[in-house]
């Protein structure tokens, strides 16, 4: 379970540069900026400040699929059908996989999503909720979705009796860290440890009898 800093999209892109483009590209100037305000607010009612947060559907698997492509670069259909079964249709109040979508029903745009599960005495830990991914459309960041879509995962462990959340990432992804900061985390009292067996030579005996009897 790790969330890792992945792909093309710069995780490490600084507060100040990320709210800069994203006002640039809705405002060249602060006037231009209000009076495009003042006319949306004539014209048409304004997108809803905070989006929904819901379970994913199938019909959103097109745009996760696109999402989690235009940050890691990897356009993984397989990846996210398998997901979805796992977390999407069979989650039984302990797997959730949550998108935010903007929009009125009809032409709702999913802008983000967030995957979790609850497990239970792994690592001697009593049942806590782990959130293993989160994604937010690049044009859609710092509007608070980010927070949303947390937020429901939260809500969704606390009915099931969880008091604790817990997730892993990159040390370097000042992003993702900056952002699980703001929304109350701290380090917690496990520590991930890993080492390269890459180059280890498979144990002489191992047939493929073997490994069959170990699997029985
Ligand atoms: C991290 C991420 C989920 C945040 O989503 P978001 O919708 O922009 O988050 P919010 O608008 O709710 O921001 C909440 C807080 O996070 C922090 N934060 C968010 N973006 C930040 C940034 N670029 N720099 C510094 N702090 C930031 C801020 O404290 C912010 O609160 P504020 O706006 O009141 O200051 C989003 O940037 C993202 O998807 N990044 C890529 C994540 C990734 O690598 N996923 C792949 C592995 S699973």
């Amino acid at each position: 379970m790790t969330v890792t800093a992945r792909g093309k999209t710069p995780t490490t892109a600084p507060r100040r540069a990320a709210k800069t483009s994203a006002s640039a590209k809705a405002a060249p100037s602060a006037k231009a900026g209000k009076e495009a305000k003042s006319a949306t607010a004539r014209t048409a009612p304004a997108a809803p400040a905070v989006p929904r947060v819901r379970s994913v559907r199938a019909g959103d698997l097109p745009a996760v699929i696109a999402l989690d492509a235009t940050v890691t670069g990897l356009h993984k259909a397989d990846y996210w059908q398998r997901v979805y079964r796992r977390y999407g249709v069979a989650g039984q109040g302990l797997r959730h996989f949550l998108v935010a979508v903007r929009g009125d029903a009809r032409d709702a745009e999913v802008c983000g999503f967030v995957i979790g599960e609850v497990r239970d005495w792994e690592f001697g830990s009593p049942p806590c909720g782990w959130v293993f991914a989160i994604d937010v459309d690049p044009h859609c960041r710092l509007g608070g979705v980010g927070t949303a879509l947390l937020a429901g995962m939260r809500e969704r462990f606390r009915r099931v009796g969880v008091d604790r959340l817990r997730t892993m990432l990159a040390r370097d992804n000042t992003l993702l860290l900056s952002f699980f900061r703001s929304q109350g985390m701290t380090a917690g009292r496990l520590i991930p440890l890993e080492i390269d067996i890459s180059d280890e030579a498979p144990a002489p005996a191992a047939s493929s009898a073997t490994a069959a009897q170990e699997l029985r």
